[in-house]
């Protein structure tokens, strides 16, 4: 069982903002104090960068970069090398997209995503079409943005060779079927592609038993350092995968003549010099996750947001657009009131929420509204927390909201 006391000792934020509810973790999470550590070691030891210097502080660095790969292949049940480091779930699926444009991917290949997409699982998909008629096709969702099997089995045919779709959905919080999904997707010779970005930070992900093609995710949003993120691939997928960014540390050689060759993956995939603080961080973050233990992380915020769903029913000031998701963050409007103007609201009472399209700018095609006020937990978030945010949210009208500009 998750002790969430004493959690939240490990996270400076806490002691440097007693009055403050965090309630944004879909859009980046707090540091605990050891991932803190980890990347002002990297400033106070001394910087050096990493595959490149053959003196002790060049080595010290490249063994915890390399190390970290470990710590994330016990994290997701996969290989070291199927890990690729990025600079979070943006660069993840961008690089996970134009990589199979380039070589699985042939004109008039269908993509199947959902209409619960974020923005970096939508527009690389977008572009293809625009510029070389590789189509995507949309899986239908409920009005909670669940996919049900029976609808993505109609949705697959012979021109599908990938479905790309989030495992948990960041304004619903739908936890879609993976499992099947991928079994779906294997059955018709189609990979299956996931945006873990809200799903890996609040739950086991085990890549080998969902059978999932490819996985990108971010950093931040589990405790890790900004501008980090991960792609894990299957091997031999990953090898056939083509690099996005070209440069130093990801060619074996280059010619005159133009010939290249590139490194094996991972490195192949890491161009330029890394965030190499960045990732020793998020290599601490990933320990940090694994000794407090994804299931207990998983059960504590499945109980606390229950709790939050249940407490969110007794408002009839607002429109609760997921009660029945277990997973995820609370997405709602206050009746009459612009979303944005519920956070100002909130923000003057110090809560902070994230409100807007959130990034899934066809979502209103699901729930029929462009803006939502979203309410996102993470494992160090409380009932009180939730307490207080039920006091203030329930005294929002209209007036008041408005009236906190005036
Ligand atoms: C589902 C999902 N995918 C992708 C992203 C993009 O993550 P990042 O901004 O770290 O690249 C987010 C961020 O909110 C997200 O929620």
């Amino acid at each position: 069982m998750l002790d969430v006391n004493k959690v939240r000792k490990d996270f400076p934020f806490f002691t440097s903002n007693p009055d403050l509810i965090y309630f944004d973790n879909g859009a980046t999470t707090q540091k605990p104090q050891c991932v803190i550590d980890a990347v002002s070691e990297f400033y106070t030891m001394g910087a050096a960068n990493v595959h490149r210097g053959d003196y002790p502080l060049s080595l010290h660095w490249d063994a915890l970069y390399d190390k970290t790969r470990e710590s994330f292949a016990k994290l997701l049940n996969c290989q070291a090398n199927e890990i690729v480091y990025t600079a979070g779930s943006t660069h993840s699926m961008n690089q996970i997209a134009y990589g199979l444009q380039r070589n699985f991917l042939k004109p008039g290949d269908v993509v199947l995503i959902t209409e619960n997409e974020h923005a970096s699982n939508v527009m690389p998909w977008f572009r293809m079409r625009q510029e070389s008629g590789i189509q995507y096709e949309y899986i239908p969702v409920d009005k909670q943005g669940n996919i049900h099997m029976e609808d993505a089995k109609k949705a697959m045919h012979a021109g599908v060779k990938a479905i790309a779709v989030a495992g948990v959905t960041n304004v619903l919080g739908a936890k879609q079927p993976l499992k099947e999904l991928a079994a779906l997707a294997h059955e018709n010779g189609a990979l299956m592609i996931v945006d873990g970005a809200q799903s890996v930070p609040h739950g086991p992900t085990d890549v080998q038993d969902l059978d999932i093609d490819f996985l990108g995710f971010s950093g931040h949003k589990m405790g890790g350092p900004g501008g980090t993120g991960i792609i894990y691939g299957k091997y031999d997928l990953l090898q056939k995968m083509e690099p996005v960014f070209l440069g130093g540390g990801m060619n074996a050689r280059f010619e005159a003549c133009g010939d290249m060759l590139y490194q094996e993956a991972p490195e192949k995939f890491e161009a330029g010099t890394p965030n190499i603080e960045g990732v020793i961080g998020l290599g601490r973050a990933a320990e940090y996750l694994l000794s407090l233990g994804m299931e207990n992380i998983e059960a504590y915020e499945k109980d606390l947001r229950a709790y939050f769903a249940e407490r969110m029913k007794e408002l009839d000031n607002v429109d609760f657009y997921n009660p029945d998701n277990a997973y995820g963050p609370i997405a709602f409007n206050v009746k009459d009131v612009f979303a944005q103007d519920t956070g100002s609201y909130l923000a003057a009472n110090n809560i902070c929420v994230r409100s807007g399209n959130h990034c899934a700018k066809i979502l209103h095609e699901v729930i029929g509204t462009d803006s939502t006020v979203r309410a996102s937990l993470y494992f160090y978030n409380t009932k009180e927390e939730v307490d207080r945010f039920i006091e203030v949210t329930k005294e929002i009208t209209l007036e008041k909201a408005v009236g906190i500009f005036f």
